[in-house]
């Protein structure tokens, strides 16, 4: 089947080598860590539970620290835990991590200069700089995002279920930067009252320290599956059930620009057990969406689909509302989620692509209100965020100007909102949700 967005290895041999080689590799999760996830989702579906997916637009080969994975992870926590306590409901935390190293592009070249250069596809194939031989895909890339994969789900398992993540240090989460601003001080109130809950529920007898209900989290990894050499080289049979599974992380989805019916990345994903998603644009109509659930899950498994809406704040509610309608009447257990950003991409004066942290806020607010007025479940958030103080999407609440944009513009590829952003949106949305529920 034709597989779009694939990079034009320039040695077909040395491809071979490398997928061979990561096809002798360790998986890097487990089966029967997907099928949690995948009950998790299941929740979701059925609308007691709320999904985080957040992350780089792509990791890079070049911020690979403890620091910076911390730091996702401490942003990550912070927002589960005020949707989890303004909520009410368990909040499914996914990163877009360990694993986001491939990107689909619009074109295939870009100009710089005078020269046609090719694109930057991602670390996992090239590299951003702006010439010809950086930008020659190399299939060692793939080993590397293998191996930097590995470590970083390593300190993540550590940090999640070593104590780093436990709810007794809520007010650790805050960093310094975050919390001297307006949405840093709101933070600080609520674990303020969380804490006091904790030492309540030790005043009656409950043991917070070795509970491991409130001593560790699960955050579970995933990534675009877009390089179908290397997901297939992660694939492997479930020693367990005999299923087939994409170990390269939990969850899998499928970009805008590889989502077609008969395409190789549907083909490929439909064969795997792992929960998947699948992002769905303004242009989607409703045969479209009921063929993808009956291709993607025709079994029904709740949590088995996730689709990810990114189709920009002035169209979300019109060209949403008839799907989920649809899909309502089909009774298909689906996750919605609403992807703000991708849609909402645009140019600054000064030539940086960006976002505006207001439109993100409208289409999060336009997909609350048509999930409303169809009575389904506004299942969850997929964000681009970094825990670092960068400057690349305009507004928040301590507003992000076009003249701060060029002050740390870190991104190897699209626009992140920074850690202060990010705990803003995370306080809009239960707001929102809250209001609407
Ligand atoms: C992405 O999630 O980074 C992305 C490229 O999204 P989409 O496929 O929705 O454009
Ligand atoms: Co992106």
């Amino acid at each position: 089947m034709p597989a779009v967005q694939q990079p034009q290895w320039p040695d077909s041999g040395d491809l071979e080598r490398a997928l061979k080689q990561i096809s002798t590799f360790p998986p890097l999760v487990f089966a029967g860590e997907a099928r949690s996830l995948q009950a998790a989702l299941g929740q979701v579906a059925s609308g007691n539970a709320f999904l985080l997916q957040a992350g780089d637009c792509a990791e890079s080969f070049e911020e690979f620290t403890a620091v910076n994975i911390r730091e996702k992870l401490r942003i990550i926590l912070q927002m589960a835990v005020m949707l989890t306590y303004s909520m009410g409901v368990p909040v499914v935390k996914v990163g877009r991590i360990a694993g986001q190293f491939a990107k689909p592009r619009s074109a295939n070249t870009e100009k710089v200069g005078n020269i046609d250069l090719p694109v930057f596809r991602g670390h996992m194939v090239n590299d951003p700089a702006a010439h010809e031989d950086a930008r020659r895909p190399n299939p060692d890339r793939l080993i590397q995002a293998y191996h930097q994969s590995a470590s970083t789900l390593n300190l993540l398992r550590a940090f999640t279920k070593g104590g780093f993540a436990d709810l007794n240090r809520v007010h650790a989460w805050n960093q310094e930067f975050v919390a001297t601003s307006a949405e840093g001080q709101r933070y600080e109130q609520v674990a303020g009252e969380i804490e006091r809950a904790l030492a309540f529920m030790r005043a009656c007898g409950v043991d917070t320290e070795t509970n491991s209900a409130l001593h560790q989290v699960d955050v579970y990894t995933s990534h675009e599956a877009l390089i179908l050499g290397y997901e297939e080289a992660l694939t492997r049979q479930d020693s367990l059930t005999g299923g087939w599974y994409d170990c390269s992380a939990h969850m899998l989805w499928i970009g805008e620009r590889t989502r077609q019916l008969d395409g190789a990345h549907i083909e490929f994903l439909r064969g795997v057990g792992n929960p998947i998603g699948c992002k769905i644009g303004k242009e989607t109509n409703v045969d479209f969406v009921l063929n993808l659930c009956e291709t993607l899950n025709p079994s029904r498994i709740p949590g088995r689909l996730t689709l990810i809406t990114r189709m920009g704040a002035d169209h979300v509610v019109d060209a949403l509302r008839p799907l989920l309608r649809a899909v309502r009447d089909t009774g298909h257990p689906v996750v919605w989620a609403c992807d703000p950003m991708h849609a909402n991409t645009f140019t600054a004066p000064n030539g940086r692509k960006t976002r505006h942290f207001d439109d993100i806020i409208r289409e999060i607010t336009g997909f609350v209100l048509a999930h409303r007025a169809e009575g389904t479940w506004p299942g969850g958030i997929h964000i681009e965020l970094t825990g670092e103080n960068v400057t690349e999407c305009l507004g928040g609440a301590e507003a992000v100007s076009n003249e701060d944009l060029d002050t740390r513009y870190e991104t190897v590829c699209d626009p992140r909102l920074n850690a202060r952003q990010s705990l803003d949106l995370a306080f809009r949305v239960t707001e929102l949700i809250r209001d609407k529920k």
